[in-house]
């Protein structure tokens, strides 16, 4: 496994690779790697030859320069964790590297961007598809891997795909879970020992919100699950929305669509928690 840091490196070793027929399998991150992270990375590797990496906390995604500083950051570490996987590079570049001049692109992702995280976290998804865009223009990979968890960006980078004309095809994987339920993310590790104890009724609420959505219509569902995690102490429901999968839109009537998921967040003591459910999949 090799760790470069110039895009011209990383450019050369890819194109060389490509031109030898080599299918190259892209998984974008911003370190502070765990599980989830890797069985995008064992997915990536099962579905191409090659499998690259990239870890870089992203500046022009956080709204806050609190989260932003306080996100966690440990390069050797997640080196010494990805030896164990089918890595074969890691692309860990400067914030220069990827933003020589500052970037001032604006991406038009229509109603995508303006609901759910676009709305609590304004210019989120317009920094992830600055640097997700720029990733993919220095890799140039067949195919990238992107988790479930962050289900809004993965049907806004499906969009960034189509509008940009990028031949590359995008992975879903499955959310990755705490043997307790709670889908792995890098901010878990800034949970108090009190508040871990109380966040996996999340994912429990959900899941049961599943079996409440067969005899009750969305909007009781959206306030059985609203109203069942706000009983526990520290945890605040900052948004819950039953959307269409594809569009994004609030529904109405489960019969409106083929693809549905409940999509939430939930701000746990200072730490905010994201998670979805499906509860009508297209695809399956
Ligand atoms: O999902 C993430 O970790 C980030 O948003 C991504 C896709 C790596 C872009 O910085």
């Amino acid at each position: 496994m090799k760790i470069l840091t110039s895009q011209n490196e990383i450019t050369t070793q890819i194109d060389t690779l490509k031109s030898l027929g080599k299918i190259v399998g892209f998984v974008p991150t911003m370190g502070a790697l765990h599980d989830g992270h890797l069985s995008l990375v064992e997915i990536a590797g099962s579905q191409s030859d090659i499998v690259v990496v990239s870890i870089f906390v992203n500046p022009t995604q956080f709204n806050s320069p609190i989260d932003l500083e306080r996100y966690p950051r440990n390069l050797e570490q997640d080196a010494a964790f990805l030896k164990k996987s089918k890595c074969d590079f890691i692309f860990a570049p400067s914030v220069k590297e990827i933003y020589p001049k500052p970037d001032n692109r604006i991406f038009d992702f229509g109603q995508l961007d303006k609901i759910m995280e676009g709305k609590f976290r304004p210019g989120h998804f317009n920094g992830v598809a600055q640097v997700v865009s720029r990733l993919f223009d220095i890799i140039k990979p067949h195919k990238a891997f992107f988790g479930e968890k962050d289900f809004q960006q993965l049907v806004i980078i499906r969009e960034l795909v189509i509008k940009f004309n990028y031949n590359i095809e995008i992975v879903a994987c499955p959310i990755k879970r705490e043997k307790d339920g709670l889908a792995m993310s890098s901010r878990n590790i800034l949970l108090t020992e009190n508040i871990r104890k109380k966040v996996p009724i999340i994912a429990d609420i959900l899941k049961k919100s599943t079996t409440f959505a067969k005899l009750n219509s969305p909007i009781n569902t959206k306030n059985f699950v609203v109203e069942s995690i706000e009983k526990v102490e520290y945890l605040r429901v900052e948004y819950f929305e039953i959307v269409n999968g594809n569009s994004l839109q609030t529904i109405e009537k489960w019969d409106e669509t083929t693809f549905v998921v409940g999509c939430i967040a939930v701000w746990a003591g200072d730490v905010r928690i994201i998670d979805n459910v499906f509860y009508k999949n297209n695809i399956t």
